[in-house]
């Protein structure tokens, strides 16, 4: 068997042709991603690497990288190739079975944070995916139960995971439902459920191919499930509790009408960081 010629010597060497690699593939985020690869091929958070750019690159971090690059240009998301993605301080396991979580739901979560005046007791994460908001909702109120609901048994199952990696299994109870029910139950329900038109899915980035479809697909006006949520996460709410939801560009308006028919009252509609009218909460 032959060695594998290493093209770097050092881990800065690696980041350099890994980034070149996805510049010719087409790339243009190139430079974070190849920190983030060679990072993980070599055991490190990505904060870390600059410190060890001189860190010997061998033959085994090559092969990895290797793998993982083409990967990477075959379209498969960062994340799923990686294994795991960042939720607020959560690293979370991630696979094809849960979307990725972005950094708008990130926003949701601090905006459901800063409106919650009251004690908070009881929470429920709608289409909870990777766990993230269920895991923050726990880390941020340590005494009250959060439940986490999904459709999707596989969504759940690495939810679970997740919240074992990080102690907080005993905090919170996954259920497989649709949607949530429940009278009176909760002080805080968060949803970040799918609200793509049916009639774009195809036309987004390939890199959404591989997401679950479950968690993309709203439907025809890409509200259905949303819509279908509201009265339910009213009835499931206790008189003073809130609702606090994401949805797409232009979805906004229409949203926050859902929750004022719904009997929903001071009903806000918030701006995510681009400027796009997301985050839609209100008071039962
Ligand atoms: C857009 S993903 C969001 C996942 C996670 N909350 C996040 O922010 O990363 C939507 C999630 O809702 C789930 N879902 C879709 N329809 C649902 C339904 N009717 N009831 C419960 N969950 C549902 C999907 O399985 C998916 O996990």
């Amino acid at each position: 068997m032959t060695a594998v010629e290493c093209v770097a010597q050092t881990a800065a060497e690696a980041v350099a042709v890994a980034a070149q690699r996805l510049k010719t593939a087409g790339f243009s985020n190139t430079l974070f991603e190849s920190k983030q690869l060679v990072a993980r091929c070599l055991g490190l958070a990505p904060a870390g690497l600059d410190l060890e750019s001189a860190r010997p690159w061998t033959s085994a971090n090559e092969i990895l990288l290797n793998v993982w690059l083409n990967q990477r240009t075959s379209r498969v998301p960062l994340a799923y190739v990686l294994g795991e993605w960042d939720f607020l301080h959560f690293t979370l396991t991630v696979t094809p079975d849960v979307l990725i979580p972005r950094p708008e739901t990130e926003e949701l979560f601090s905006l459901a944070v800063s409106s919650m005046k009251n004690e908070v007791t009881a929470v429920a994460d709608v289409g909870t995916g990777a766990g993230g908001l269920a895991l923050a909702a726990a880390g941020r109120w340590p005494s009250a139960r959060v439940v986490a609901l999904d459709v999707s048994s596989a969504a759940l199952a690495l939810a679970r995971w997740n919240a074992r990696r990080w102690g907080l299994e005993h905090q919170i109870l996954f259920v497989q439902n649709d949607l949530i029910s429940g009278d009176a139950e909760y002080d805080l329900v968060l949803a970040n459920l799918p609200y793509v038109a049916t009639s774009e899915l195809n036309g987004l980035e390939p890199e959404l191919a591989w997401e679950p479809r479950v968690a993309l697909d709203g439907g025809v006006d890409g509200l259905a499930v949303v819509r279908r949520c509201v009265p339910l996460a009213w009835h499931a709410l206790r008189p003073g509790g809130q609702l606090w939801l994401e949805v797409g560009r232009g979805q906004g308006e229409p949203t926050r009408a859902l929750l004022r028919q719904a009997g929903f009252r001071e009903v806000t509609l918030c701006p995510d960081f681009a400027g796009i009218q997301r985050f839609v909460g209100g008071t039962r």
